[in-house]
């Protein structure tokens, strides 16, 4: 072939490729409310910064007739662009292919931006569209499958990993995304289950829509499994990029800095009414982050999930901190099971990419209940306590309330570590409630209502304070709310050179 018919071909294969499996398919999809692999990725990465790999890879299964349906690229999109100017490796599934379903070469062209994204330090971001593995190609189609999780599994702490769900994604395809840092998934056009509704129903006999069984609002909600949910792919795609600005590119880098004008000493003289007279009474924790935080701009992970612990994303002084916060506006704040594990996994993940931890103590304790402590509250409240416990990145707490119990101790109390602790001066820092300790104290002993009420207030006048903690150095100091973003921005200032290391070990055995 001379230059030019080559120039020709390729420009026919390259349209080939971009068609994808055809216009029908790609109508098809826009039907259904989403976008093809290809805007996808236009969408998420930086006008013009994408570079496509491996365009003109072919499956070379033969078996069910195969030989005839080859498209180039074979249903996947790889390659590498820039968001905000920051490398980013990325993977998008073509459903207009063979339903997106993962062949041996599908595999091939994903592993090959992960372990690229491994060599360069750069996060990658996966989305997933795929009727899962290639039946046509059987235990090839497993293998490929398994190839990417284990390089989820050595990439996982070395770089961020994001996965998108924006269609089915079934079976065991599932596993990739949950071995990744974060899921998000679109409302009514994504799910993820081991096995789909049919397999269910001959199992089972229980009638379930895709939905009901593994939608978005299953996983956002009630699951944990995905972090996000969006209502489109737009919304869901430019939410991603607003989260990579957080991230490092690695666990090597810093964070990125962002030019703020908002003044790290800005006093917020609002905080001071904010926590009740009344200790019983809720407020909203989600105004305290918004005041400290540069610009009230919070990333918030796995909002509709656990919702008595908030956990996310700000900045303070353009640099990334991770929020973990009590919310004393559900169940007035209790740890519980769902709590424990999404506040642990979130602190694990800024631990290993060195953002530093601020931790907002609001909590009255684990949450009592046989529902509880037959699920194994024990071993799931276990994994916050470890990953505060084993965290080496800066941390600061501050207890603006209640800080009772197992529970004191977990949030980040100056006995795991806590670099640096500071109370509002309405802390209340003791074994349990002055009710329930008078209970126990006393129990038997007391005569009247009047006795009783006078030993509560005793023992709140003892605890509900922050002077005993203080007095021992359990805290730092006691600050004034208005001041507490220009402390914190001072603290995280000091504490940019700390040093700290874990004893050597090959890995650890955290509570699972
Ligand atoms: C090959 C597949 C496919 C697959 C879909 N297609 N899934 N081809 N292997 N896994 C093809 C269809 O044959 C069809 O081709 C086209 O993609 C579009 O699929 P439709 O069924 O027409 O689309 P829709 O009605 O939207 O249904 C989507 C779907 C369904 C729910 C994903 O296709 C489906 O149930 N697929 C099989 C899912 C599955 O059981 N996968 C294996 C899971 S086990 P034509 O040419 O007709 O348009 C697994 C193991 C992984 O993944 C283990 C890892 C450890």
């Amino acid at each position: 072939m001379d230059s030019l018919t080559v120039i020709k071909e390729l420009e026919k294969q390259r349209d080939q490729a971009r068609m994808g499996g055809g216009q029908a398919r790609i109508d098809g999809q826009h039907e259904r409310g989403k976008l093809t692999a290809r805007e996808r990725i236009e969408v998420l990465v930086d006008p013009d910064s994408f570079e496509e790999y491996d365009m003109f890879m072919e499956h070379r299964c033969t078996n069910f007739g195969m030989a005839d349906k080859k498209v180039p690229g074979d249903g996947v999109v790889t390659g590498h662009g820039t968001i905000n100017g920051r490398l980013v490796y990325i993977y998008s599934q073509d459903f207009t292919v063979l339903g997106g379903s993962l062949s041996e070469t599908n595999a091939k062209k994903i592993c090959k931006i992960q372990d690229m994204a491994m060599k360069m330090g750069a996060p990658i971001i996966g989305i997933n569209d795929s009727g899962g593995a290639r039946i046509q190609e059987g235990v090839d189609s497993l293998s490929g499958f398994a190839e990417i999780f284990q390089r989820n599994v050595l990439a996982s702490g070395v770089i961020p990993q994001l996965s998108l769900i924006m269609g089915p994604c079934a079976g065991g395809a599932v596993y990739s995304p949950a071995l990744t840092d974060f899921t998000v998934m679109v409302r009514n056009s994504s799910y993820m289950f081991v096995t789909g509704p049919d397999v269910v129903k001959t199992v089972t006999h229980e009638d379930i829509t895709q939905e009901e069984l593994g939608g978005a609002n299953v996983h956002s909600k009630h699951t944990g499994v995905a972090d996000l949910a969006f209502n489109n792919d737009i919304e869901a795609l430019l939410q991603v990029r607003r989260l990579f600005n957080f991230l490092p590119l690695n666990n090597r880098e810093k964070p990125p800095v962002w030019e703020t004008d908002d003044p790290a000493d800005r006093v917020e003289m609002s905080l001071n009414t904010l926590v009740p007279d009344n200790s019983n009474k809720p407020y909203n924790m989600y105004e305290l982050i918004a005041k400290i935080v540069d610009e009230g701009d919070f990333f918030e992970m796995a909002p509709d999930f656990a919702r008595n612990i908030i956990i996310g994303f700000g900045r303070m002084q353009g640099s990334t901190v991770g929020f973990v916060a009590n919310q004393p506006m559900e169940m007035a704040g209790c740890l519980d099971i769902d709590a424990s594990r999404k506040a642990a996994r979130f602190i694990r993940f800024c631990d290993a990419f060195s953002i530093p931890i601020v931790s907002l103590v609001d909590v009255p304790g684990f949450l009592p209940g046989t529902a509880q402590e037959h699920n194994g509250i024990i071993k799931h409240g276990a994994k916050l306590l470890y990953a505060y416990a084993e965290a080496t990145v800066p941390k600061i707490t501050i207890i603006t309330r209640k800080a009772y119990g197992g529970a004191y101790i977990v949030m980040s109390s100056k006995h795991l570590r806590g670099d640096i602790n500071y109370a509002w001066p309405t802390a209340e820092i003791a074994v349990m409630g002055p009710e329930g300790a008078v209970e126990v104290l006393f129990k038997g002993k007391l005569n009247s209502d009047l006795e009783k009420t006078a030993q509560v207030e005793a023992y709140r006048d003892q605890f509900a304070s922050p002077f005993s903690a203080a007095a021992r150095g359990y805290l730092d100091d006691i600050i004034r709310p208005q001041n507490t973003r220009w402390r914190l921005c001072r603290t995280l200032d000091m504490l940019k050179s700390k040093q700290l290391e874990n004893p050597w070990k090959k890995h650890d055995n955290l509570p699972l």
